[in-house]
């Protein structure tokens, strides 16, 4: 088989394994002879062409590393045909045969757009902690994010009961609840809020469980614009339940950092030796995402 160059870049929002995943892509591209240009930043440093070739020894020491090494954006540049020529032409000039993308639903839409535009071959690795990818059973990240915050709300609900108090939890998950909901399974919280049409779903809940023998709860809320959902029903549940003290706690972006858990590591080398396998076996304008359900 001839010998290949390809480019890799991270882009959206960082997650746990996408360290893992670009050392695996890089080790195995060059143990059957291919060579790997890194970009910097995502799809700005793809319009800027900012980088560097990848040897074995420049992914040393990553695989542990939360985040992305090669850095990561969200570009509005990108958005725009203009500067997906500037890429194309930064692909031209590298003479990079592909373009490998560790990211999520956003940016897999830039890079089949990409493809099509400039007869390109690009793959995707889902990485995302979300785990929102359409026919994606799990992205990189979701499980180290999902274990962090399993283990701060652990955290959380000694205060709740110590004070026997209601305490509303926000997760990460833009719109989707699947990163909330697979928390409030393994915390054992008495309500996953996703949508203000659950209001009174949830105090009906809540106030059911506090007329039992339980004294505290906990209420996992998705994440919402200025973080109207959980203010809205802080606001909601202080007016009906007036026996208990209610708290909210805002997770943020500890539940996207930290070393990958094994499982995201083992994700990443597995994603990484699929996406390989696919771009040397892809047509001319063609994009696929890896880790799809069968
Ligand atoms: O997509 C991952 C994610 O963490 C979402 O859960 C969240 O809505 C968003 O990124 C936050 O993005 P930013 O890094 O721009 O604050």
């Amino acid at each position: 088989m001839s010998k290949k160059k390809f480019g890799i870049l991270t882009s959206g929002g960082d997650a746990p394994g996408m360290n893992a995943a670009i050392r695996s892509f890089v080790r195995q591209s060059l143990s059957k002879g291919h060579e790997v240009f890194g970009f910097e930043r995502g799809y700005d440093g793809l319009i800027d062409s900012k980088g560097d070739w990848l040897s074995n020894r420049s992914v040393g020491h990553i695989i542990q590393r939360g985040g992305t090494f090669l850095k990561t954006s969200r570009s509005q540049r990108f958005r725009e045909k203009e500067f997906r020529a500037i890429a194309n032409d930064t692909l031209k000039n590298l003479s990079l045969d592909a373009l490998c993308v560790i990211g999520g639903n956003g940016s897999f839409k830039g890079l089949e757009v990409l493809c099509s535009e400039f007869n390109l071959i690009g793959v995707g690795i889902p990485a995302t902690i979300d785990n929102d990818i359409l026919n994606v059973k799990e992205a990189l990240g979701f499980d180290t994010a999902w274990n962090t915050a399993v283990e701060m709300v652990d955290k959380v609900r000694d205060t709740a009961e110590s004070h026997d108090r209601v305490i509303l939890i926000e997760v990460m998950g833009r719109d989707s609840a699947n990163l909330a909901e697979a928390i409030g399974i393994s915390v054992g919280a008495q309500f996953v809020l996703s949508h203000e049409n659950q209001f009174d779903e949830a105090v009906l809940s809540i106030q059911n469980s506090l007329a039992s023998s339980k004294k505290s709860c906990l209420i996992i809320c998705l994440e919402s614009p200025q973080n109207k959902l959980i203010n809205d029903f802080q606001k909601l549940i202080d007016l009906k339940i007036t026996t208990n003290e209610s708290r909210k706690c805002i997770l943020g972006y500890v539940q996207r950092g930290g070393s990958p858990s094994a499982r995201d590591r083992w994700l990443g080398y597995h994603f990484a030796k699929d996406a390989l396998s696919n771009l040397l076996n892809a047509k001319q304008g063609s994009f696929g995402v890896v880790g799809l359900k069968i």
